[in-house]
């Protein structure tokens, strides 16, 4: 237990994290953060030059970063990934599944039923491939014993809001944060928490340009701040998340969207 006297702080040195999606976005900010805390990060992605260029950042600030080629979609390179982050880094102990794609932004009338089917692989299956995949190898290091095992899923505010025009999106979001309960109660005596967070909306590639239309307009309109959240946003729920002050955390999803869901 705690010593109510001292202070929090996060260390994350004894944490082997991979993160999903980490060539962009929210995936490398939460990277850079984490290796700042002394965590050691896997960086996975698609776009290895990108990896290689937030590996050179990272080490240059002080930390340990291991960059490798992994398309979530694929189990086989799922395995192939943990392989290559354990034998680089040591046995993962922390996983963010934040490989994240979003393909309609149109009405569902005009949606292939081709772009469900890409957007679920990445989204959902390729979320419960890196999860379980995490899982397994956290148990076979005795994460039962330890109840060090931290999982974290990112969904998305469209899980629970309606957002027009993002059925598959919205679909494979909401899928994530209930599949990622029941990982939480199916892991639980396993020494595993599964977390999951609901980013509202933060500029990054995946939205580039929607807030120059006027549909984007018209969402900005209707928040009660009237802006999209700022890239730090997250920092401090990701850590908290990754930590074991999160001990007696699991099965959880934490809405961090400065109000827009309110709207
Ligand atoms: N930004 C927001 O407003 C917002 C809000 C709520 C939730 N989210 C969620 O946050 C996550 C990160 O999104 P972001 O905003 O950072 O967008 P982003 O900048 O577009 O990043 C998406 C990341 O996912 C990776 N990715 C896509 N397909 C992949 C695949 N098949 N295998 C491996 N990696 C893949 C991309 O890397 P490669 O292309 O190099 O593979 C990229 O690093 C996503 O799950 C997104 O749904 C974002």
């Amino acid at each position: 237990m705690r010593d109510p006297f001292s202070p929090f702080t996060y260390d994350l040195s004894d944490r082997v994290v991979l993160v999903t999606g980490a060539s962009s976005g929210l995936g490398a900010r939460m990277a850079k953060v984490l290796a700042t805390h002394g965590a050691k990060v896997a960086l996975a992605a698609r776009r290895v030059d990108r990896l290689a260029q937030l590996q050179r950042d990272i080490e240059d600030h002080g930390g340990t970063a291991f960059a490798v080629n992994l398309d979530v979609a694929s189990e086989e390179q799922t395995i192939a990934a943990y392989d290559a982050v354990e034998a680089a880094l040591g046995p993962v102990n922390t996983v963010i599944a934040n490989a994240g794609i979003a393909r309609d932004l149109k009405r569902a009338t005009d949606n292939p039923p081709e772009d469900f089917d890409t957007t679920y692989a990445v989204n959902l299956r390729g979320v419960f491939l890196t999860a379980r995949e995490g899982a397994k190898r956290m148990m076979a290091a005795g994460s039962k014993q330890s109840e060090h095992g931290r999982i974290v899923l990112i969904s998305s505010i469209t899980s629970f809001d309606i957002s027009p025009h993002s059925t598959f999106y919205s679909a494979t979001k909401a899928g994530v944060s209930q599949m990622g309960r029941v990982l939480a109660y199916d892991w639980a005596r396993m020494g595993i928490n599964v977390n999951m967070i609901a980013p509202g909306y933060i500029q990054t590639e995946i939205n580039d340009g929607l807030f120059e239309t006027d549909y984007g307009r018209s969402m900005l309109a209707k928040w009660p701040r009237r802006r999209v959240i700022d890239a730090d946003a997250l920092d401090s729920t990701v850590l908290f998340l990754c930590s074991d002050h999160s001990r007696q955390i699991t099965g959880t999803v934490t809405t961090v969207d400065d109000g827009q869901s309110l709207s």
